[in-house]
């Protein structure tokens, strides 16, 4: 029989590509996919260090595959991903894992398990100029079989001062366009009809082979040329970074969706700089000027930062201000969390109390749940074209689905299915989704 590998994975969507990177690379060695920890004769766990809170979980689940070990001692148990970068060899020191692989030696886990035996982990932590994992297809682990994820490049070369991704990630290096062309298609022809190319900053994706040059736009179009009836997303895109050419190509073809990811951090000019996002407030909003020139509808959504060092209620102030002027259709809201060994962990203090945070932080959600709702009311009466995710996770016998603005769309299936495009008219809303009727 099989051996059975386990993985369960926290943080970004691209830690759910790299689990999918882990399956495939052990499905070579023999192993296979379970998701019944029970079953499994490795246990991994795919981590995030981004905030505190998401650590603080994954200490919550060692503990979990811990008293597993005692009724299992056979088991071997892994951590994965950016909290094995970080931490190193303070998680092998606790006695409690087997394995700690970073994001860039996953390709070594075969051999680290053969090398393991009681009371000696396998730890390698190296980072990579090179690896982007391209050669290997992975094992898709979506539900519905309708949107997959593609990894364009990895790693970081921005220096955002609260920011763990570039320790953990290591430099940024752009995928063979080549090999995420063949991957598309191939997911295309097994029915897939949303392709989402993820970076941590896809504005910097630069492919030189000596002769031929793509960046991001020109990737973008080759994939979106693939059949114009596959959707084709994209995130995180950097506002420093943000092309015209990326919008002029969004505006040419209609099957790469209206929508933008363009996270903000802080409204406050002081705080941007301190944060060292090397943009300002200004250029911020003429940037999303230029997005709604050539792309009116575009969804554009944000990532936030409440209680950043020395934040002040001015700062915060400029944050709301800019939400209300921006009017996002959604964001990601975070108090700041210090992050050991950054530039702001070594050079700043930490020094806005939690409850200030939290407040500040409360304040952001419940201006953003009224911008959201605003947004949504703006779209009823209108008629959207849907591709269809699946039943409805509230009510199963309807449908739900995403606008090309990344819209959560809930309506009554009549007979359509998962992966159909639809037309829906919007009638109702509530801030987080929009509800209708399809119309032929
Ligand atoms: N590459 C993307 C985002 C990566 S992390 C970008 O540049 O925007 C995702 C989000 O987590 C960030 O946008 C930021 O809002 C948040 N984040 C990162 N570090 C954080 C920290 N130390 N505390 C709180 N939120 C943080
Ligand atoms: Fe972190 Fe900044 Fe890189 Fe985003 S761009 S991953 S926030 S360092
Ligand atoms: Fe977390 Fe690493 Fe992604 S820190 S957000 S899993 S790149």
């Amino acid at each position: 029989m099989n051996k059975k590998i386990y993985i369960e994975t926290y943080g970004c969507q691209m830690n759910v590509v790299d689990s999918e990177v882990i399956f495939s690379i052990m499905r070579k060695e023999g192993y296979e996919r379970t998701t019944v920890m029970e079953d499994a004769d490795i246990i991994l766990a795919n981590t995030c260090s981004v905030r505190d809170n998401a650590e603080q979980r994954i200490w919550g689940r060692i503990e979990v595959f811990r008293k597993m070990k005692e009724s299992n001692p056979g088991v071997i148990v892994g951590i994965v991903g950016c909290m094995a970068e970080r931490l190193k060899e303070e998680l092998t020191k606790t006695g409690k894992v087997d394995l700690v692989a970073g994001p860039d030696t996953y390709r070594t886990i075969p051999d680290m398990i053969k090398e393991i035996t009681p009371g000696n982990p396998a730890i390698n932590v190296l980072l990579s100029r090179e690896e982007t994992y391209a050669d290997i297809v992975p094992v898709r682990t979506d539900k519905n079989g309708v949107s997959a994820f593609i990894s364009i490049m990895r790693g970081c070369n921005n220096v955002c001062s609260y920011c763990v991704v570039p320790y953990t990630r290591g430099a940024e290096r752009s995928r063979d366009p080549e090999t995420i062309l063949s991957e598309a298609r191939e997911v295309f022809s097994r029915g897939y009809k949303e392709i989402t190319l993820l970076g941590q900053n896809v504005d910097s994706y630069l492919w030189t082979d000596g002769q031929r040059q793509v960046d991001f736009p020109d990737l973008l179009e080759s994939v979106a040329l693939i059949d114009p009836s596959l959707r084709v997303r994209f995130a995180t895109n950097h506002p420093k970074d943000i092309s015209d050419k990326l919008i002029q190509t969004m505006a040419r073809h209609d099957n790469i969706c209206d929508h933008i990811h363009l996270p903000v951090q802080s409204g406050s000019d002081r705080m941007l700089e301190k944060m060292r996002r090397r943009y300002t407030r200004e250029w911020y909003l003429d940037r999303v000027r230029k997005i709604r020139e050539i792309l009116p509808g575009c969804g554009i959504t944000t990532d936030v930062i409440a209680g950043f060092c020395s934040e002040t209620e001015e700062d915060h102030q400029a944050t709301l201000s800019l939400f209300k002027e921006v009017a996002f259709d959604y964001a990601y809201m975070f108090c700041y969390s210090e992050r050991p060994g950054t530039i702001a962990a070594r050079h700043y203090p930490d020094d806005v109390p939690q409850e200030v945070k939290t407040r500040r932080l409360n304040e952001i959600i419940e201006l953003q749940n009224q911008l959201s709702l605003e947004s949504n009311r703006s779209d009823i009466g209108k008629t959207f074209e849907v591709l269809v995710e699946g039943p409805s996770k509230r009510n199963p016998e309807e449908l739900c689905g995403r606008t090309g603005s990344d819209k959560m769309c809930v309506f009554p299936g009549l007979g359509h299915k998962a992966g159909d495009y639809v037309q829906v008219r919007i009638a109702d809303c509530t801030s987080a989704t929009l509800l209708g009727t399809i119309v032929e």
